[in-house]
């Protein structure tokens, strides 16, 4: 069985790696031991390559790392690649009050995933899931901003979903299925390294 290596100190990310990934038979385990650096940049992939480049030289492992954030459409694009500061801070109801006199009500989740191993990142995939945010915060599930944002084509908030049913919608889920065909073909084919940027 193929094992990635997924640097996340968020257990509700990994369990979604886990479910993400057990489709295309790749176990997913928790990388210990390490740091992820989280430094400040409007776009997610720089987030998820500069925290992988720090971890990748320092293990042997098919490692990733995974930067995500809600991006509000009427707050172009707020709070975007700071979700997790805005959450600790402001919360989910925060990001309600914002709305609270706005129709527009569109937002969508980004995700990047970074993979690589031996000094080297191999591939990054990013992936959206649009959707809306609700006008009152539904549902225990999940983390984060879940119980106030309902994916395209369903009418329950992630906070609803048991994560079986989030991971159809989630855009991590997505980004991870891109990561697993792109591995499943290119170390049949020899090309794992081809895009290969090294880092030490
Ligand atoms: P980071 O990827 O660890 O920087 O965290 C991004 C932040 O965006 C999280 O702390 C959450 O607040 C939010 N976020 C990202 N993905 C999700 C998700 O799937 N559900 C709910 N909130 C999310």
């Amino acid at each position: 069985m193929i094992e990635f290596y997924f640097a996340s100190g968020n257990d509700y990310k990994i369990a979604e790696a886990k479910a993400a990934l057990a489709q295309h038979r790749i176990q997913v385990k928790k990388l210990e031991g390490f740091e992820k650096l989280e430094i400040q940049h409007t776009n997610l992939e720089e987030v998820a390559k500069a925290a992988l480049a720090l971890i990748v030289s320092k293990t042997q492992k098919l490692v990733f790392v995974e930067d995500s954030g809600l991006f509000v459409h009427e707050l172009n694009g707020f709070p975007g690649p700071y979700s997790s500061y805005v959450f600790e801070t402001l919360g989910v109801q925060g990001i309600l009050r914002l709305l609270n006199s706005t129709k527009n009500r569109k937002a969508e989740f980004r995700s990047s995933v970074c993979f690589g191993t031996q000094g080297k990142i191999l591939a990054i995939f990013s992936s959206v899931t649009e959707g809306t945010i609700t006008i009152e915060a539904k549902g225990e599930n999940g983390f984060g901003f879940d119980p106030i944002f309902v994916p395209m084509w369903n009418s329950k908030t992630f906070g609803q979903m048991e994560l079986k049913e989030k991971t159809v919608y989630s855009h991590r889920a997505k980004a991870l299925n891109k990561l697993a065909l792109w591995y499943l073909n290119a170390s049949k084919t020899g090309k794992l390294e081809e895009n290969a940027i090294v880092v030490n």
